[in-house]
């Protein structure tokens, strides 16, 4: 059998994605623990808590009936409905199980909603910073992300100025992300009305509006784009909220006239989201809500932990997050090559944190730490960093 390389005929498309740095550093970690080094986990975006019983039992249970065959491809409709009770009760709409399409995890929801409203060339407005693989996925189908740079005196929102700024005639779908991943920032109810009136003056250009982190705030309450316009799609998942990173579960809201299209991809695609899987969504979204109260209140106690030790340290926190589980701080202090940065703190301190540039060269001289670990393990990360930093 040859040995030659086929890396040559693999297509530029592919080739040219990066890659999504946080695993890239959450795997360097991991291979210095296999050396048997201590390390804090700071960086990655999953929560250290674990899925409440109740949903494991339920997954349980349906495994235990051999529930292990292909669902309907838009998912079970006992989920579809669970998941428009979920978000009628909560932002007063009236949305039916039609609208819905269950998909493994929020991902390949992502994926769906970039494949229906994109064709190639076209423009996708975004937010800079923003979670790092949303410009991957709108360049790896040929199309190009139009970047708004948001401010961090403005507390990293995406205005309605700024998305009318952004807008050019190519521009086929306006994505947002509240609360966001790296910042926090959730947009207030006023801005989000004009982000959809603006889309809607200016063409009716579709809203992708990414909501995974809905729940997740420290006061005030979070908006869902569908209480300003149905001409969005929305994205969210089990990932964050109910602790189910490793179950690959989220879901598609859609315009119903567009669902045909979508469910054709799928079907194509994915087929559909795992059955049982399924089963312990329903559960998540049936079932008590207060293990989600409790772990927004200890998140809530670490960020303002490390917000203080951060200023303390010496970071530049600009804004202080009201969402999500991160902090997107300020390290022009320490050096302005974020990557450079995360790999010292890495290597050095044993701490692993993301470099800004994941998020886009609107982060880039900052570092983003995440809060989904425990107080002992944060409180050990800062002094990590704080004697690596100023020792
Ligand atoms: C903003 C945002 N969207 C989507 C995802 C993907 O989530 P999922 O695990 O549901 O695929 C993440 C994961 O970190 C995220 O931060």
């Amino acid at each position: 059998m040859s040995h030659l390389s086929t890396s040559s005929s693999l297509s530029q498309r592919s080739v040219n994605i990066p890659p999504f740095y946080v695993m890239e550093v959450l795997e360097s970690a991991q291979k210095l623990e296999a050396t048997g080094r201590d390390i804090v986990h700071l960086e990655i975006g999953e929560p250290d808590f674990p899925t409440a019983p109740h949903i494991c039992d339920a997954a349980n249970q349906s495994l235990a009936s051999c529930n292990t065959r292909y669902t309907h491809s838009q998912g079970l409709p006992e989920l579809r409905s669970a998941i428009v009770d979920d978000y009628n009760n909560r932002f007063g709409l009236d949305l039916v199980p039609e609208q819905v399409l269950v998909t493994s995890g929020t991902s390949p929801a992502l994926m769906l909603s970039f494949m229906a409203l994109l064709d190639q060339g076209d423009k996708c407005l975004l937010p800079n910073p923003h979670y790092a693989c949303y410009p991957n996925f709108v360049s790896a189908l040929g199309c190009h992300s139009n970047f708004a740079y948001t401010s961090e005196e403005n507390g990293f929102g995406l205005t309605p100025g700024l998305v009318s700024e952004n807008l050019d005639p190519e521009t086929s779908a306006i994505l947002i992300n509240s609360p966001s991943n790296p910042t926090g920032y959730v947009i207030s109810s006023k801005e989000m009305q004009g982000i959809a009136e603006i889309a809607e003056s200016e063409g009716n250009i579709p809203i992708i509006s990414d909501e995974i982190y809905q729940g997740l705030i420290y006061g005030g309450k979070d908006h869902s784009i569908l209480e300003y316009t149905d001409n969005a799609f929305v994205l969210n998942g089990f990932s964050k909220k109910y602790c189910m990173t490793g179950w690959r579960l989220g879901y598609l809201i859609a315009p119903l006239d567009c669902m045909r299209v979508l469910q054709k991809l799928q079907q194509n695609f994915f087929i559909c989201a795992n059955s049982f899987v399924q089963e312990a969504g329903i559960a998540a979204l049936r079932g008590p809500q207060d293990h989600v109260d409790r772990m927004v209140e200890t998140y809530d106690e670490r960020r303002k932990y490390m917000l203080k030790r951060l200023k303390d340290i010496g970071f530049r926190v600009g804004y202080e997050p009201m969402g999500a589980f991160y902090v997107l701080a300020d390290a022009s202090e320490f050096g302005n090559d974020s990557l450079e940065m995360s790999r010292m703190i890495l290597n050095e301190a044993g701490v692993a944190v993301t470099p800004g540039i994941d998020f886009g060269d609107g982060a880039e001289g900052y570092i983003r730490f995440s809060y989904a670990n425990n107080i002992e393990n944060i409180e050990e990360g800062m002094k990590r960093l704080d004697g690596f930093l100023n020792g």
